[in-house]
């Protein structure tokens, strides 16, 4: 929230000269002149001294790695690498005079020796998936140096791919962008952009991994290279897509899938899950810039439980500290932080904090105290330790790097050193010890207002493990590293919870430290129209949980667009309302009833879907699929979901497509094959096709894959308000088929990863004569109270019976148990006492 006008200017003009780059100018690497081989790589030594390694990480997983005219360096260290040793797979290598073969079960690599061009195609069919289209490249001779951010310390390194004419790409994380990025160039550099716009590049994050995807055959490729960095999908050229950094190595990981899901599981093996967010990181959340006194929050709080509307986290922004003071609490605003926490935890709400990176520069020779509600007016513990300890970044020249954010002058941590970090995460004491529930870490892009390009931190030097690297480098894994102390520091203070982080800049590998959201979006139309590739491209580039705030950040908004945001929220992983310090108010509430009742409803469903949403969450952790998803992702043999961004779909069994426009009261829809239902009306459709549904304000339309059971719970206004008693809503696909596995655990403690969880799955059939349900025994250790289990289907069937395990069912059991059909639906209750069982009805 500064001038940022001028950074925006000096971007475009960057973009442009960048784009017009001729790529083909630059340095090839030389022919293969010899080839070694150990365990599982393979080198190529190449005319010009240069060395490509291949690596075989996983049959469908190979690293390609490139150093210029020199050889490989022994220092491999990425921040962004979860998995750093994988079994070898099982390769062969067939060496030709023009060509080497190295083949996995998967994946053929064909390298030509002269010139020196990859390919990579599909083991079992020989089909080419993705090709050079020149030989990996570098600027020897400067060409590019005068458009590089710092041209003292790196060289620009490229590699190019064959465009094919149907080729789509997807994912490079947070991009202000449609879904597919096909003829579109991009930029990574994390960059603080207030009320960015469609086509604003780069903005807050870098996530260098994308898909691509052509004849229903997916790939990916993860460039894991932290300096500036650049994606071309054909923009510049129709025969090319290039991509290529400021410095650091030519460093790829070509995924094979041909499905995209396993893709983005093995992106999740090499750069790590999303352990579990705590449950009620998934129930609603309000935010403000800032809600202070403690009065505000309190009747914030009043509010929304006079409303009936759910609520689980209040946030506090930067006007809860001392003078933007991180790591203390303003004593006139928030006197007793630990007695409003329990007070509004008696409520059901938990408190989430803001922190930023800036620590206000304070030198003084006074001694503070390390109590946080103390005045640290005249001494700063957090500045005095930092200095004490060597913690702060600093200039090469030695001298304090001193940028300016919130608290004016201030300085940052230098996150690559592990103490530092250590010392960082054990400071979030001052908001554990009174019961704040989560971090929301924010400007760590990091934003300096002296300059937002980073030009003035251009001779900053990090340790990075002893490589004492500069502010080109290491300016894309900042956030990654502050995510990193804070997940860490909340893990050590409160082992027995779930750290929850939020964090707006990030690199790739952020998911398993923080959620994130999409940052100062505008109140428009066309923020919420873009909020839906963004969240859907986010899913694609390993970071599923997501989402904007609802509404919209800066401008004035109105009833109509909140509502209709909180209709694509209401689904996203992330559902919080925020508004800048001077917008106009906007709380569900603010634009009357008529708005607010809607609102309440979708609310209210997010809350019944819980079981779902909850469960989904868990398949995104496990598997790395997101839980808001393109269609694309389920239905990737189908072109019609190639580019469709105005749908989406959450899971693999609820389709929405949200009205995105005002005054808009229908639209269409398209519904990929097979049965769909109407969720509203429970209306059956035949997919492969577009349809017209109608969409007065109080209805988005949302439909239930055939096939699916959609597990819901009793209204709720916080998580963990009513105990769990599952009914399942069955929707038979073409055969009379639907199944889905529940998921449940605590909630809150880390005792999942130990198997403290119980998977229920539960299958339907029905025929025109009988309803067969099943539950099968629960697997994990994780137990549930006895409880009954409720399940509906909409039947024509008008049974005489219902039998429960061999035994007849009576219509109304002492247990709770029992059957009965009303309208079209048949609604069967079980107890839930952890064992299997069946259920027939004829
Ligand atoms: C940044 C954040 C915004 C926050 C503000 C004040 O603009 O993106 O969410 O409200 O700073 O902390």
């Amino acid at each position: 929230m500064k001038n940022y006008l001028l950074p925006i200017v000096c971007i475009l003009l960057f973009v442009a000269s960048v784009a017009g780059q001729d790529i083909t100018r630059l340095e090839k690497i030389g022919d293969v002149a010899s080839v070694s081989r150990n365990d599982n790589s393979v080198v190529l030594n190449c005319s010009d001294n240069s060395q490509i390694r291949i690596t075989l990480l996983a049959p469908d997983l190979i690293r390609v790695r490139a150093s210029f005219s020199k050889q490989l360096p022994n220092r491999d260290h990425s921040w962004a690498i979860d998995k750093t040793s994988w079994p070898t797979p099982r390769w062969n290598i067939v060496e030709t005079a023009s060509s080497v073969s190295i083949k996995t079960d998967a994946v053929e690599v064909v390298v030509r020796r002269s010139p020196l061009l990859i390919e990579f195609r599909d083991a079992k069919t020989g089909a080419v998936i993705n090709a050079d289209q020149q030989p990996l490249a570098y600027d020897a001779k400067g060409l590019l140096k005068s458009m590089m951010f710092d041209p003292d310390v790196g060289v620009f390194v490229a590699a190019s791919k064959k465009l094919g004419f149907d080729e789509h790409f997807y994912g490079l994380g947070e991009k202000a962008s449609r879904l597919d990025k096909r003829r579109s160039s991009f930029i990574n550099w994390n960059s603080d952009t207030p009320g960015y716009v469609e086509g604003r590049d780069p903005i807050y994050q870098t996530v260098p991994f994308y898909l691509g995807l052509e004849n229903g055959a997916a790939y990916g490729i993860f460039f894991d290279n932290s300096f500036k960095s650049y994606f071309d999908f054909g923009k510049s050229s129709q025969q090319r897509v290039w991509f290529g950094a400021e410095g650091g190595e030519m460093n790829y990981y070509f995924f094979y899938g041909p499905q995209l899901p396993k893709i983005l599981s093995r992106y999740a093996d090499l750069t790590g899950r999303m352990p579990l967010p705590p449950m009620w990181a998934l129930g609603n959340q309000q935010s403000r810039w800032s809600y202070y006194p403690e009065a505000m929050v309190d009747e914030v709080v009043r509010q929304y439980r006079q409303r009936d509307l759910p609520l689980d986290v209040v946030h506090l922004d930067i006007d809860y500290m001392q003078g933007y003071r991180v790591f203390t609490w303003n004593q006139n605003r928030f006197p007793n932080p630990k007695e409003m926490i329990t007070r509004l935890a008696q409520q059901g709400v938990k408190i989430v904090t803001i922190v930023d990176p800036g620590v206000k520069h304070q030198p003084t020779e006074a001694s503070a105290s390390r109590d946080p509600l103390t005045s640290q007016e005249q001494s700063y513990y957090v500045f005095n330790e930092g200095i004490a300890r060597n913690y702060f970044q600093k200039r090469k020249d030695g001298r304090l790097f001193v940028p300016r954010v919130w608290p004016g002058e201030s300085v940052f941590v230098d996150y690559t050193l592990p103490d530092a970090r250590r010392w960082w995460g054990d400071l979030h004491r001052a908001y554990t010890d009174f019961g704040v529930a989560g971090i929301w870490m924010d400007m760590n892009e990091p934003a300096d207002f002296v300059d937002q390009s980073g030009k003035n931190q251009i001779d900053v030097v990090s340790n990075d493990e002893g490589d004492n690297s500069t502010h080109a480098k290491n300016r894309n894994v900042f956030a990654l590293l502050m995510a990193r102390a804070t997940y860490e520091g909340l893990e050590r203070l409160q082992p027995d919870k779930r750290p929850y982080v939020i964090t707006r800049a990030a690199y790739a590998g952020v998911q398993r430290y923080a959620t994130m959201w999409t940052g100062d979006t505008n109140s428009t139309w066309d923020g919420l129209s873009l909020s839906i590739p963004m969240f859907q491209s986010l899913g694609l580039s390993g970071q599923p949980f997501v989402g904007s705030d609802v509404g919209g950040f800066m401008g004035r908004g109105n009833g109509e667009l909140l509502t209709r945001s909180y209709q694509v929220s209401f689904l996203a992983p992330f559902c919080r309302n925020h508004k800048t310090i001077d917008g106009y108010d906007q709380e569900p509430w603010r634009f009357g009833k008529h708005y607010e009742d809607i609102i309440r409803k979708y609310l209210k469903l997010r809350y019944e879907l819980m079981p779902f949403l909850y469960t989904t969450l868990e398949t995104a952790h496990r598997t790395g699929a997101p839980l808001f998803r393109p269609l694309v992702f389920n239905y990737q043999d189908d072109s019609n979901t190639y580019n469709l961004d105005d749908q989406f779909m959450v899971g693999d069994d609820l389709l929405v497509a949200p009205i995105l426009s005002p005054g808009i009261t229908s639209r269409l829809v398209y519904l990929p094959r097979g049965p769909w239902y109407d969720y509203w009306t429970n209306k059956k459709y035949s997919g492969g096709t577009m349809i017209r549904v109608d969409a007065p304000l109080e209805t988005v339309p949302m439909f239930v894959r055939g096939g699916a059971i959609i597990p819901k719970g009793p209204p709720m206004n916080f998580i963990g308000e009513k105990p769990a008693a599952p009914s399942f809503v069955i929707f038979p696909d073409a055969q009379g088929k639907s199944q889905f596995s529940l998921y449940e655990d605590d909630g809150v403690s880390p005792a999942y990863k130990e198997g403290l969880y119980r998977r229920t799955r539960v299958q339907a059939s029905e025929t025109s004569q009988d309803i067969n349900i099943t539950v099968d025994a629960p697997q994990g250790s994780f137990k549930t109270p006895n409880r009954i289990l409720s399940f509906l289907i909409s039947t024509r069937l008008l049974p005489r019976q219902v039998v429960l395990d061999g035994r007849t069912l009576s219509k109304a059991g002492q247990d709770g148990s029992g059957w009965q059909k009303s309208g079209d639906t048949l609604t069967v209750r079980i107890v839930d006492d952890g064992k299997p069982h069946s259920v027939n009805a004829k």
